[in-house]
């Protein structure tokens, strides 16, 4: 597949993100990997794999455990709960930092998507409601257990290790943290009217299932400054197994809570020919970094065109970057994209992961 974008693309100009400036708008999307070592600290190949993608205007890392307890969806995800791992992320801070780029921590609580097998705890959730799916452990496919619904004081010890996790992302020099508040994990499913069945004050109104992602917004920007907080969103994804009646209300009450503190960016996963879209749009008056996640892969003329007029600050970019490193180079050129082969996606190794060639690279071999 070939796109070509004009030196002077809106996609390709620079903006400011918080307190960060970056240098243009197709930034990469969170991606886990499964390269991690067992206690969750990233390998040393994800340093090179980051740094291949520094010419994205921002990286979103992977999801990244905010606690023990937080990990457990996959195996061999990273973690930012222990001094080791800070110091693999300070590594890989460096090493995007060093070859230009940019780049935010994604802060993440699995909840009733984790498997006692690969988490060594309890899988919680907001109510006792399990998704209907498999867990890849290391005995092979298991089903995900039901859910302990989180006590009141659980869910105060939850906010404050996404607090503890954002300090030690940004003491590791990273630019910033996007709270993951998508794709049918904790947050998201507080946030559903389907899966959250309480009837204490995080649970019933749109208030209520928005409290959980809230608090945790706030209690980050508390530590580590609106400018350095992004937030991410899939209003309606199924992933997971998540269910969700009602798309609006609770992001309604979620991103009007929210909108006083002046956080570094909306991260909103939707299609963007659908209604839902332009309801979020006009929910939002910051920046607004749109990922369209389509199964045919990323259209980038439907994305210059809508930051062309405004309609998104910037764009993440999931499997395109993920196979190729030098995207904004092929993209200027308008050349052929690498295509992501997703047997790849969490094989252990660098095969599929810091191999996808650059154009450069594909010259000299040719
Ligand atoms: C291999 C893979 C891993 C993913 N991991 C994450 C993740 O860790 N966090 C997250 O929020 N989304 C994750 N996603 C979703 C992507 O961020 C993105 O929404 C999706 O790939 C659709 O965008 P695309 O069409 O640009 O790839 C993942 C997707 C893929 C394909």
């Amino acid at each position: 597949m070939t796109f070509q974008l004009a030196a002077d693309a809106t996609l390709l100009t620079p903006i400011q993100v918080g307190d960060t400036p970056v240098a243009n708008r197709l930034f990469m999307a969170p991606l886990t990997r499964s390269r991690a070592d067992a206690d969750g600290t990233p390998s040393d190949l994800a340093a090179t794999y980051y740094a291949q993608r520094a010419s994205a205007g921002l990286i979103i890392s992977e999801a990244t455990a905010v606690s023990p307890g937080a990990g457990g969806a996959y195996p061999n995800t990273p973690g930012v709960f222990t001094d080791r791992q800070q110091y693999a992320w300070a590594g890989i801070a460096e090493a995007v930092h060093a070859a230009g780029g940019r780049m935010f921590l994604q802060l993440w609580h699995v909840g009733r998507m984790g498997h006692p097998d690969l988490s060594g705890t309890e899988t919680v959730g907001p109510s006792a409601v399990a998704a209907d799916l498999d867990a890849r452990t290391p005995q092979g496919r298991k089903p995900l257990p039901v859910p302990r619904a989180l006590a009141v004081d659980e869910i105060g010890e939850i906010v404050a290790a996404f607090r503890v996790a954002a300090r030690r992302a940004v003491d590791a020099g990273m630019d910033g943290v996007e709270i993951h508040s998508a794709n049918g994990y904790l947050l998201h499913e507080f946030l559903s009217d389907v899966v959250n069945r309480r009837t204490d004050s995080y649970g019933g109104s749109a208030a209520n299932r928005a409290r959980l992602t809230a608090e945790v917004v706030e209690a980050v920007v508390d530590e580590i400054g609106a400018g350095r907080v992004g937030l991410r969103i899939s209003p309606g994804n199924p992933a997971g197994d998540m269910r969700e009646d009602d798309v609006v209300s609770a992001y309604e009450a979620l991103l009007a809570r929210i909108t006083p503190l002046g956080i570094a960016y909306l991260h909103v996963l939707v299609d963007p020919t659908t209604p839902l879209f332009g309801t979020l749009r006009a929910l939002w008056s910051g920046t607004f970094v749109l990922n369209t996640g389509r199964d045919t892969g990323t259209d980038f003329c439907q994305l210059e065109s809508f930051a062309d007029w405004g309609a998104i600050s910037a764009a993440a970019v999931g499997r395109s970057y993920l196979a190729n490193p030098d995207l904004i180079d092929r993209l200027l050129l308008g050349a052929e994209l690498n295509e992501p082969d997703p047997a790849t996606f969490y094989a252990p190794g660098p095969v599929g992961y810091i191999d996808y060639p650059t154009l450069e690279a594909q010259r000299q071999t040719a």
